[in-house]
């Protein structure tokens, strides 16, 4: 079987768990690491036996890749990934792929322009019940959606955050919880209900002694009129999350443990108007699911991202669609610093002057005990 020759930059608590996971995937060869830090790449590089580089363009330029997966701080996804394409490699970039909307662009131009594979590491794509919702969804059976709901609480320490000179600074990350840990079920929420068009949005630094915001909270209104609820933090536990999608032929409920399916008998808009009991109400059934088995881990992307490679199998995860978390977190983040609405598609323009001005209020870290540990949690 053929394998995918790939490097990994960054090689941080992320990139060198990747290089764990790599470990599984037989259509995949780790061939090289990369990282700034020197002795990081030595050591991980002497680790699994591979050439090791401290410049991405050396390791992208040696001809040695297929492919890379860019596990760096979030800033320079895009950078990473446009040389690489550009240069004929496939790309599985971490998530969120760019931190700014016009960042994400330059990715998304460049997937299209060089035909390169490229992926993005949201492994909650492969969640059973979230394939199982998305299904109802794309066969019709909620109907047109009418409101939507996503509470997705997470928690963090401060020493978490003191870990590394980057996390949660505008300067280092380019937000809080919303850049960091809110992307993942941000994307599952737009791949299910669509990116809402409007956004009133409040932040605030709750609990934590840092710059950026964990604490979020948006109404939402979508294309064709539906409202929704969006809710997130890192001070809270337990960390469950609560999905609702409501539409006019059925509901679903996802609460973390479980998804659940109601269906209407009639579309709710057509029995409002045709039942004549000043009582009656729409009847509804829960309907049993099947939740295809399927592993929410980064293994089973990094599998998917080299078949894709191989043989042409679809992508669980498109890069190119990793532009709708950046579009929904950008959108928080300007009406609830500006204290505005504000629509998508996001102001380019205008969303680079906000970020820009809160890197200019930014302050260099004076506290931090550099940790390089990635959440023991996650499913390799
Ligand atoms: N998919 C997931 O479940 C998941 C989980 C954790 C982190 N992440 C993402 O992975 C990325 C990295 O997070 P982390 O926790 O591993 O951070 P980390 O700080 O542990 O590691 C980042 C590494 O990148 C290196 N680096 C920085 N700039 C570089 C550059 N220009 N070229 C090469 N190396 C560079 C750093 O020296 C460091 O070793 C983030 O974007 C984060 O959102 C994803």
């Amino acid at each position: 079987m053929k394998k995918v020759k790939i490097g990994i930059i960054g090689i941080g608590g992320m990139g060198q768990g990747h290089a764990e996971s790599m470990k599984k995937v037989k259509e995949a060869q780790l061939v090289a690491v990369c990282d700034i830090e020197p002795d990081r790449a030595k050591e991980v590089g002497e680790k699994h036996g591979v050439k090791w580089f401290t410049d991405y363009k050396e390791l992208i330029d040696s001809g040695i890749a297929d492919a890379v997966i860019v596990a760096t701080p979030h800033y320079f996804h895009p950078e990473i990934s446009v040389y690489a394409m550009e240069k004929g490699l496939h790309v599985l970039s971490e998530k969120p792929i760019a931190v700014t909307v016009r960042q994400a662009d330059t990715m998304v131009e460049a997937a299209k322009k060089t035909g390169r594979v490229f992926a993005v590491m949201y492994q909650l794509r492969n969640n059973g019940m979230f394939v199982a919702a998305k299904k109802l969804i794309q066969e019709g059976k909620l109907g047109e959606i009418k409101r939507t709901l996503l509470v997705n609480p997470w928690y963090r320490t401060q020493a978490y955050y003191d870990s590394g000179s980057w996390r949660a600074t505008w300067k280092g990350e380019g937000g809080g919880v919303l850049i960091n840990q809110a992307p993942h079920m941000i994307d599952i929420f737009t791949w299910l209900a669509g990116l809402p068009k409007k956004f009133e949005a409040k932040v605030r630094t709750k609990l934590h002694n840092i710059e950026v915001e964990d604490e979020a909270s948006s109404l939402l209104e979508y294309e064709n009129g539906a409202w929704g609820y969006y809710y997130t933090t890192t001070n809270e536990v337990p960390a469950i999350s609560y999905l609702e999608i409501a539409g006019d032929k059925g509901k679903i409920i996802y609460n973390g443990a479980s998804l659940r399916f109601f269906a209407t008998k009639q579309p709710i808009s057509q029995f409002t108007f045709n039942n004549k009991s000043m009582w009656a109400s729409v009847e509804t059934k829960e309907k049993a699911l099947r939740i295809p088995k399927k592993e929410a881990s980064h293994g089973a992307i990094i599998k998917n991202f080299c078949r894709a490679i191989i043989k042409g199998e679809t992508l669980v995860s498109p890069g190119i669609e990793g532009i709708n978390s950046v579009e929904f977190i950008n959108a928080i983040l300007l009406s609830g610093y500006k204290g505005k609405p504000v629509e998508t598609p996001v102001d380019r323009d205008e969303y680079d002057a906000f970020l820009q001005d809160m890197i200019k209020k930014s302050k260099d870290k004076t506290t931090v005990r550099v940790q390089i540990q990635t959440d023991p949690n996650l499913k390799k």
